[in-house]
């Protein structure tokens, strides 16, 4: 990184009313965004798949994290593990396709094999033709890079620098605010999709992060829920978002609606909320259901939306209750499909070259403005970090 690409972040942690918003380079820049890739994505815990993307033992998923090539397995104990999908041998890439490993980690170059628990277990010719064994080759001392992880509400998290607190200390906030919903998870196929969104994936967050754009954005969700309905969440250098205390469950025609989670208080009778567990991770909790939204940041203009929804029992997975499921997923994409305009809208703004970052309303962009000060002071500490070295 060069001098030139350091760009001053002193407004941004300012107090919300003096404070601006990021400059446009953290949007536009390709040195920034790899800068923000180590300090703000691999040394926090950030979501990279879903559980149920590895639903069986044996079955595996290659995620490419931001040129990171990572592996998701499902081991033998029913745990989601973490892996570098690199061999330890010549770092050829280990998997190259989602699916079902039969049992060990064949590496298609000269067949090294690795258990589901990342251990190197076979190393076929490696002292020789026939001879399977050489005193240099440490099998002990040669499992797979393992990589920090776990699972919340349905979403594989990582933390690649292995330099974060655990994930529970780490986010313990939101759990205690949350641990009603921290419970087993249903999903079905029908009950996830995919967004392709041109602009950086920091701008879905801050979009996420506000209800003022409610009635202009979202006219038909604020005839249910208004703008007036809405509270901040706001956990500085934690979490952010907003919530409601009008949620009307969807009813079907024939008045079904999805069963509820056990043991909820009453506040969820008629409460939703939503936020993003920085970075990159937007979650939203119902009485009936919950869903997760993981922010892949393809490029730094570019970002992926995985969207999965999840219910509360077996039941409302099961046959009866598809159409109502499906209702509900076209909702959910309808509403996240509204939001996109705004989001690349805000991204082509970027590239105004008089844009300072932005005003923000100390009533209405609270959380927004808390997520740039975390930005911001994660960028802060990688560049501390960077000049001590
Ligand atoms: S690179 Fe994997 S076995 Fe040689
Ligand atoms: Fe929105």
């Amino acid at each position: 990184m060069t001098e030139s690409h350091l760009s001053d972040l002193s407004d941004v942690t300012k107090p919300v009313s003096l404070a601006r918003g990021l400059p446009n380079a953290h949007y536009i820049d390709e040195e920034v965004f790899k800068e923000e890739r180590q300090s703000v994505l691999f040394d926090n815990w950030a979501g990279v798949g879903f559980a149920h993307d590895v639903p069986n033992e044996g079955d595996a998923m290659p995620v490419d994290f931001l040129g990171m090539p990572l592996l998701l397995v499902r081991d033998a104990e029913g745990n989601v593990n973490v892996y570098q999908n690199t061999c330890r041998h010549r770092g050829m890439i280990l998997v190259k396709e989602k699916g079902n490993i039969r049992g060990t980690i064949r590496c298609p170059y000269h067949s090294w094999c690795y258990g589901l628990d990342g251990a190197l277990r076979s190393t076929p010719h490696v002292g020789g033709p026939g001879q399977n064994i050489h005193e240099d080759i440490k099998r002990n001392e040669l499992g797979l890079f393992e990589i920090r992880s776990h699972v919340y509400l349905g979403v594989v998290f990582v933390n690649v620098s292995g330099t974060a607190d655990d994930f529970t200390v780490a986010h313990s906030e939101l759990l205690e605010r949350w641990k009603e919903f921290d419970k087993p998870l249903y999903h079905h196929e029908d009950g996830a999709f995919v967004l392709e969104v041109d602009s950086n994936w920091k701008l879905a967050v801050e979009n996420y992060s506000e209800s003022y754009h409610l009635p202009w954005v979202h006219p038909g969700l604020n005839t249910v829920s208004r703008l007036e309905d809405h509270y901040h969440l706001e956990e500085q250098y934690k979490y952010s978002g907003q919530g409601s205390v009008v949620y009307q469950q969807l009813k079907g025609e024939d008045g079904q609606t999805f069963p509820d989670f056990k043991d909820l208080t009453d506040k969820w009778d008629t409460a939703s909320e939503y936020a993003t567990l920085y970075p990159n991770v937007m979650f939203g909790v119902h009485r009936d259901h919950s869903y997760a939204i993981i922010l892949e940041p393809v490029g730094v203009n570019k970002t992926r939306e995985h969207v999965a929804l999840y219910y509360a029992s077996d039941e409302a997975v099961g046959d009866a209750y598809k159409k109502l499921r499906v209702t509900n997923a076209d909702f959910w994409e309808e509403v996240f499909k509204e939001d996109i305009f705004v989001v690349e809208g805000m991204q082509k703004g970027r590239h105004g070259v008089f844009f300072d970052g932005g005003k923000f309303s100390p009533a209405m962009d609270g959380p927004t403005h808390i997520f740039h000060e975390w930005v911001a002071t994660q960028i802060n500490n990688g560049r501390a970090k960077m000049a001590a070295e």
